[in-house]
């Protein structure tokens, strides 16, 4: 092919193909440059946006280590990662939201009713729920991993002053489906802005605050693996969450309780809870395995 032009580009790339190419990477990586070349036709770029891209990239490769990976939050950040959890999550079940870099594995096992707010300052939150699948039966032995922030908005892996496993943990649900623990209220919290990424929310005059949260995975045998968030309903930044992960299913309400008559039965620190405390109900639906979405 010689002599291309702006209109017969993106065909003469096609062109190149052999026949050996893996089916589903020739989709998508003819969809990924015919957008590449339309996005740089539409825009007229200039040598220079050009280069700054490059230079972005670069940069935010040099950001990425073990412990950080800025594409992720470039991704995230971009509202790309919400699509492909929207693009994946099955009607019926529990939307699924953003990982996050914070999970790390290794948590507590944590029984029925058990406590993770340990000396955390603040009231207790006691969170319940029950976990079912698409007709409504319950699910027992779901494995469900939670962890959170502390009250001052930082997760254990970012602050030397916590235990490594504070505010983690895992749970296993009932033979009825339910689970329970208490713990203490998230806070919001800002992502990473100390590296390219903040540049662009910077550029942007976007802020990086995401609302406070319980991140949730629910996993069990034949049933598709479930990672989610649950939004304490009076976060401020529920309608601008820089990671564009609340979805209306995921927002729940907390409870104020001034007296005792609602602290479940079965709670570890149920002696030692002080009022107020607050209460939230969080189900999950879970999608069988072959189910699509
Ligand atoms: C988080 O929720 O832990 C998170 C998600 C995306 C980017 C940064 C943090
Ligand atoms: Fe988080």
């Amino acid at each position: 092919m010689r002599n291309v032009e702006l209109d017969t580009i993106s065909d003469a790339f096609m062109a190149t193909f052999s026949g050996d190419a893996d089916p589903r990477f020739r989709v998508v990586l003819t969809s990924l440059v015919r957008h590449m070349h339309a996005f740089a036709k539409e825009t007229s770029l200039t040598h220079e946006e050009w280069h700054r891209g490059l230079s972005f990239l670069m940069a935010t490769g040099a950001k990425t280590n073990e412990h950080r990976n800025e594409f992720v939050l470039m991704s995230d950040v971009l509202g790309l990662s919400s699509v492909v959890d929207l693009l994946h999550s099955p009607r019926g079940a529990t939307p699924s939201s953003v990982l996050g870099p914070f999970h790390i594995t290794g948590a507590p096992v944590l029984p029925y009713g058990g406590d993770l707010k340990g000396e955390c300052a603040g009231p207790a939150v006691i969170v319940m729920g029950m976990v079912r699948n698409r007709a409504g039966q319950p699910l027992a032995d779901v494995d469900l991993e939670i962890w959170q922030t502390a009250p001052n908005g930082l997760y254990s892996n970012q602050d030397a002053a916590m235990d490594p496993m504070a505010l983690r943990a895992r749970l296993r649900t009932r033979a009825d489906g339910s689970y329970l623990f208490s713990t203490v209220r998230p806070a919001p919290y800002t992502v990473p802005t100390d590296g390219p990424v903040g540049d662009i929310l910077k550029g942007m005059g976007r802020h990086p605050w995401r609302p406070a949260h319980f991140h949730f995975i629910a996993q069990k045998p034949g049933y598709r693996s479930l990672v989610t968030e649950v939004f304490p309903s009076d976060d401020p930044y529920l309608d601008s969450d820089a990671v564009f992960g609340v979805r209306e299913g995921l927002i729940m309400p907390l409870l104020r309780h001034d007296d005792k008559g609602a602290l479940p039965a079965h709670l570890a620190i149920a002696h030692a809870v002080e009022l107020p405390f607050f209460t939230v109900q969080f189900d999950v639906v879970l999608a069988s395995d072959e189910s699509s979405a």
